[in-house]
């Protein structure tokens, strides 16, 4: 238990400004994540007063949805997703904001249609010509939505149109960067918000503020004191009928390269200048740019990837990935990966961060480890090893907080120690964080904060950090080529060896 002696923090990130009216246009908007998460997070902000009363949401996808099946969708969304309508009335009256306009991504009248329908609603709704156009459609279009956009000129003003981009950007750093080329042929980096939801999550952010707030940390966050950091981002899901986008993808391109690589890179940079969201970005992209796989030359020692096979989860039977409908009966598509990356600078130099991600594990969990180095003199041991070095763990997902372990005397005549956790939990200090990462980061980029956003040479930098991966994995394999791993079980064994070869465990959490 940790008591708050203060807790009026105001950091730069944090925002209480209520952005200005504006029209969000969804591309891709019969899909899950506007049903679910969007439109959800928007109703919140709008109920919390966050958003402007002219706040207006038009829906772009291909079926030939009325207004009112629209807004139906999004009720239901709301309903079942979110935290309620609370009121019939405040949902008629954020229901009046919603829209619907059908069209195919890759027909230019689709986007005349809209830039029409557009300027209606500005007159109808107040709206003033500013616009966040949200790209949540399948990445494979990514680029060919951009051009239209810019070809019907929606995005003439850097100050008044923004462009959000859902993960993943590009497959692999050629195709990120031509996708930032094409990005860049069209508007500026100012307007571009390329969205990774991980950084809209409270705790994530509150790694800053906990190293760079605080003095007792920061002088022991470096290679003299840290034995490695391992970072673990595991989910109990499966595919959830994901197969058409998660087959093309796997764990490496859906987690690795942008959730991972984000918190990755919060924990490993310098402390920026300032809280401005170039100081950041710039720390960001130094710190990735000095990153690479442990063994270039021999991949295995860098990353193991994994794939579900069918098991037991909470009592009940799950289906292996191969089995998931729409999964390739001999897919090699990793579900899991670990990676011992290095950093080639003075702070981290010899110290290796070690990231998994996987699905179907046996918990939900999110954590960065700090796993200091033994102490030099083992007096109270007898033992070759100290058992229980000290840990300093940051929670990100559930039970969000801070534990840091170390050892204690245990009462008693003997002299005997024990490790124990001094524990920080964000819900009996501050409640349950109620803002979802959505809403935090749509606020942000209609207010045209940056901060929370991947910048292109970000992207790029992380990329590059696995393209040897991707290289290897993408080529054509056996069925037998990926290690498998028990759906409700930990890694695969050859994921442990990363680790235990060097006298190292993963965390079991
Ligand atoms: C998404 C991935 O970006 O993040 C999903 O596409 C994954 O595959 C999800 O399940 C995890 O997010 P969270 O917030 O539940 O940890």
């Amino acid at each position: 238990m940790v008591t708050l002696l203060e807790n009026p923090l105001r950091v730069g990130l944090q925002q209480d400004r209520v952005p200005e009216p504006q029209i969000l246009v969804i591309y891709g908007a019969s899909g899950d994540l506007t049903q679910r998460k969007l439109v959800p997070a928007l109703y919140q902000m709008r109920l919390e007063r966050k958003l402007p009363p002219e706040l207006t949401i038009v829906g772009v996808a291909r079926r030939d949805w009325s207004h009112d099946y629209f807004r139906e969708q999004m009720r239901i969304g709301v309903e079942e997703f979110g935290g309620g309508l609370q009121s019939e009335e405040l949902w008629n009256d954020f229901a009046k904001g919603l829209f619907y306009c059908s069209g195919n991504i890759d027909q230019s009248e689709s986007y005349q249609k809209l830039k029409v329908f557009l300027s209606e609603l500005d007159e109808q709704r107040g709206t003033r010509g500013n616009r966040v156009f949200y790209l949540s459609v399948a990445p494979a279009f990514f680029g060919e939505a951009i051009q239209q956009l810019g070809a019907a000129g929606m995005l003439p003003d850097p100050k008044k149109q923004r462009l959000v981009i859902e993960k993943p950007f590009g497959r692999d750093l050629s195709t990120a960067q031509v996708l930032n080329r094409i990005v860049r042929e069209v508007c500026a980096e100012e307007q571009v918000y390329r969205i990774d939801h991980y950084l809209g999550k409270e705790t994530v952010q509150n790694l800053m503020v906990f190293r760079f707030a605080n003095a007792i940390f920061e002088p022991l966050w470096n290679r003299q004191f840290v034995d490695h950091v391992q970072i673990t981002v595991a989910e109990t899901v499966g595919l959830e009928g994901r197969a058409g986008y998660y087959e093309t993808s796997g764990a490496l391109r859906d987690m690795v390269q942008n959730h991972l690589m984000q918190v990755f890179s919060l924990t490993a940079m310098e402390a920026p200048n300032s809280l401005d969201a170039d100081s950041i970005r710039n720390e960001k992209v130094k710190v990735l740019q000095a990153t690479h796989l442990a063994d270039i030359n021999n991949l295995e020692n860098s990353a193991i990837r994994g794939q579900y096979t069918p098991g037991w989860m909470k009592g009940e039977q799950v289906p292996g990935y191969r089995d998931e409908e729409g999964a390739d009966p001999n897919s090699t598509t990793p579900t899991y990966v670990a990676l011992k990356l290095h950093i080639d600078n003075w702070r981290w130099k010899g110290v290796p961060f070690y990231l998994r991600t996987g699905k179907r594990m046996p918990k939900k969990v999110s954590e960065i480890a700090i796993q200091f180095k033994e102490v030099p003199y083992l007096m109270f041991q007898s033992a070759a090893k100290q058992a229980n070095p000290n840990v300093l763990a940051l929670r990100i997902q559930p039970n969000e907080g801070i534990s840091m372990r170390f050892d204690v005397k245990t009462p008693g005549n003997s002299l005997r120690t024990r490790s124990v956790d001094m524990d920080f939990r964000y819900d009996s200090a501050f409640g349950k964080p109620n803002t979802d990462a959505y809403a935090r980061l749509l606020i942000d980029c209609m207010l045209g904060d940056q901060t929370l956003f991947t910048r292109d040479d970000e992207v790029e930098a992380s990329w590059k950090i696995i393209t040897p991966l991707l290289e290897a994995w993408d080529a054509p394999a056996p069925p037998d080529a990926i290690p498998f791993y028990e759906a409700g079980t930990w890694e695969p064994v050859e994921a442990e060896l990363l680790l235990n070869r060097h006298g190292r465990n993963w965390r079991r959490l």
